[in-house]
């Protein structure tokens, strides 16, 4: 709900509250984000004076979007350089409008033809205010802006954490939390892709718990270069920017043009990250992936690499249906002269000595045992050894006097390039034209260098935008035309998890570790601001390939099945013991994968002082329970366990250590259960119905 008064904005959701004003300044005045309060007259912005000459009024006032202008020396949202070499903006409030549930507030400049609008939109049910930035340069002249971010928000609190992801190939969504003092952290990234490392988000708190205490967080919708920063100021305040990576990229705006910032939702929680996921959670469910439960998909990379020819795939296909999959995806190898990383990215035509007779026979076997038929791209890419590459060798990003650099023997396709554009539609349209194809599992094996690109002319550093942009309006408009294709955003493993693509692509691949153990901490970080149902956890052979560890194939089942499960096994070579073991798997699966892809996720790992991982799924009258004890140690515990999701005056029927029990979700609440597990990889997964 938007309400105004007097020049003063309050965007009201269930729980929260955004307060704005316009102040005597002409300034607009951040002045409240928390739990509701719902009295906008109560709110008076104070007039502002300087603290001293070296403290003026800009440093103090909390502004929704600060520009580089004037005595302000913070970080700024909007810094331009204007045509006669001006680099300072001076606004002032014009107006505002709303459209639909989105508020908008208009700046312009005092003397050049420069406008700024905010624009807010409210999440009312879910909780989320998502914000976005346009600016127009309505002069005849061009301007170039050299830094822009989407939103700024405003904390009014000294000594917050901050909790982002680090990580790297093989080990993305590693948790940390750090101590915002006086200074500023930074996370970004400038390769191109919203990578491995840190993840454009914000997680702000002060001792906050899964289920206690103010969160306040946001995500950023781009999977390009972005940057965060997080300052706590001299005037007991902290702030965040966030947006676009200004690193090596700024935007000529010729006359009237306008440039549109990737846009922010934002939340506050006041019981603990639980409540967080939550409301990301709805929000995922509501806006952005309505589509059906996910289906169990059978992928042979791991087992197989690119030794992937008809008949084994057949073969594949035949016991991956046995075991219950639904949905089969032949991954890389399928296509040009691959036979290893070196050659073929480019060259999309099916390889013949692999698929003499095309792919047609391997989607009929597919389809004939009843499943779906997936197929690997990675369409930003080619190896310079392909014939695309041969024909276009202008088709890339380079600079003229510069060797390119090549990372897996590939370089990156110039996506800012209508021709290229053109080509990447026109390859994948005509695949999913001319094939059967429900799935599409969309790569990309490394990150942007020498970045030229000459046919944007001035705009050349516009491409870090561009490019993602390219592959967004590609997959939109592909998906227009096939409408139930689902797309997984891949980036060597989970270097695209991001919400710029989610929403355009329906899945993510999560990690290339598929280490049962090492994807409990994944999936663990991964849950508190992404969905489950987009969480593309697979079954893979031990020892496991990245960490040599050997780990019960029920664990592994477990570890994967607390996402949308898939299988990597090499099957060909799997024992009858572990089919029969799959088999069983994939149909406790199925049972209850509307809880775990639809339901409500709960972290309640803190529940255990040994090294126990526990999480819980609810949904209406259901829930799972989710326990794992990846090693057993001296003087081991049951961890008794309180369950968050049960209504509580319902009775609920569960088996525990194959006892049938029936307790009140009051009982389970609030006394908890036991479990107490033995052994090292042990794992349990238990129903609790209503009765
Ligand atoms: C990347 C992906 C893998 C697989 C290979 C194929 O590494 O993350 O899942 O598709 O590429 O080359």
């Amino acid at each position: 709900m938007i309400k105004i008064e007097n020049g003063y904005f309050s965007l009201q959701t269930i729980i929260s509250e955004y307060v704005f004003c316009i102040d005597n300044e002409g300034l607009v005045r951040h002045l409240y984000w928390g739990k509701i309060i719902d009295c906008l007259r109560d709110f008076k912005f104070q007039p502002l004076t300087e603290i001293s000459t070296n403290d003026p009024v800009y440093e103090i006032t909390p502004e929704e979007y600060p520009v580089y202008g004037g005595l302000r020396y913070k970080e700024s949202c909007l810094k331009v350089t204007f045509a006669d070499g001006t680099r300072d903006i001076c606004y002032k409030y014009t107006g505002y409008d709303i459209k639909d549930s989105t508020l908008i507030i208009k700046l312009t400049d005092i003397y050049y033809n420069l406008s700024i609008e905010l624009y807010y939109k409210v999440y009312e049910n879910c909780d989320l205010i998502e914000r976005w930035t346009v600016v127009s340069n309505n002069s005849a002249d061009a301007l170039i802006i050299d830094e822009i971010y989407s939103a700024q928000y405003h904390l009014p609190y000294e000594n917050l954490r901050f909790s982002n992801t680090h990580g790297h190939w093989g080990a993305e969504q590693q948790a940390f939390t750090q101590n915002v003092s006086y200074g500023k952290i930074c996370f970004e990234n400038r390769r191109g892709i919203s990578g491995h490392n840190h993840n454009p988000y914000f997680i702000l708190e002060n001792n906050a718990t899964e289920t206690t205490g103010d969160v306040f967080f946001g995500v950023l919708k781009f999977s390009g270069n972005f940057r965060g920063i997080v300052e706590q100021t001299q005037y007991g305040e902290t702030l965040v920017q966030m947006g676009l990576n200004p690193y090596d990229c700024k935007i000529v705006l010729q006359a009237n043009e306008k440039f549109t910032t990737p846009s922010i939702l934002a939340g506050y929680s006041n019981l603990g990250f639980e409540e967080m996921t939550y409301i990301m959670q709805l929000y995922n469910q509501e806006h952005v992936l309505t589509q059906d439960l996910r289906p169990v998909l059978y992928n042979s990379w791991e087992a197989v690499g690119f030794d992937v020819t008809c008949d084994k795939q057949q073969q594949l296909a035949k016991l991956a249906q046995d075991i219950g999959a639904e949905l089969f995806v032949v991954d890389d190898g399928w296509f040009g002269n691959r036979n290893g990383i070196d050659n073929g990215l480019g060259d999309w035509y099916v390889n013949e000595t692999k698929f003499p007779n095309g792919l047609q026979p391997l989607i009929d076997t597919v389809k004939n045992y009843g499943m779906k038929f997936g197929i690997w791209v990675e369409p930003e890419m080619v190896n310079p050894q392909a014939q695309l590459y041969k024909d276009h060798p202008d088709w890339i990003y380079r600079f003229d006097n510069r060797e390119v650099t090549t990372s897996r023997e590939q370089c990156v396709l110039n996506m800012t390039n209508k021709e290229v554009q053109d080509f990447v539609y026109n390859m994948l349209d005509d695949l999913l034209s001319n094939y059967d194809i429900s799935y599409i599992k969309w790569d990309a094996n490394r990150p942007i260098s020498e970045p030229g690109a000459k046919n944007l002319g001035p705009n050349e550093q516009m491409l870090w935008y561009l490019h993602i942009e390219a592959v967004y309006n590609i997959v939109r408009k592909l998906k227009s035309k096939h409408k139930d294709v689902l797309f997984e955003a891949c980036a060597s493993g989970g270097g695209r998890i991001d919400y710029g693509i989610l929403g355009i692509f329906d899945d993510f691949w999560t990690s290339d570790n598929t280490d049962a153990y090492d994807r409990l901490i994944i999936q663990n970080s991964y849950s508190k601001l992404y969905p489950i149902k987009a969480m593309r956890a697979w079954v893979t052979d031990c020892p496991n390939f990245l960490t040599q560890r050997t780990i019960p194939l029920k664990f592994r089942f477990h570890s994967a099945m607390m996402g949308t499960l898939g299988i990597g096994s090499n099957l060909l070579k799997m024992s009858d013991e572990d089919k029969e073991l799959s088999t069983i798997m994939i149909a406790q699966y199925k049972e209850i994968r509307h809880i775990i892809q639809n339901g409500v996720f709960y972290r309640l790992t803190h529940y255990s002082t040994n090294d126990y991982y526990i999480f819980e799924y609810a949904l209406d009258k259901e829930d799972l329970l989710f326990v794992f004890l990846p090693q057993s140690k001296l003087g081991h515990r049951p961890v008794n366990i309180k369950l968050q999701g049960l209504d509580d005056d319902i009775y609920y029927e569960f088996n525990l250590n194959n006892q049938l029990e029936c307790k009140s979700g009051r009982y389970l609440k609030l006394k908890g259960i036991d479990i107490h597990l033995l052994g090292d990889y042990q794992s349990v997964i238990i129903k609790f119905d209503a009765k």
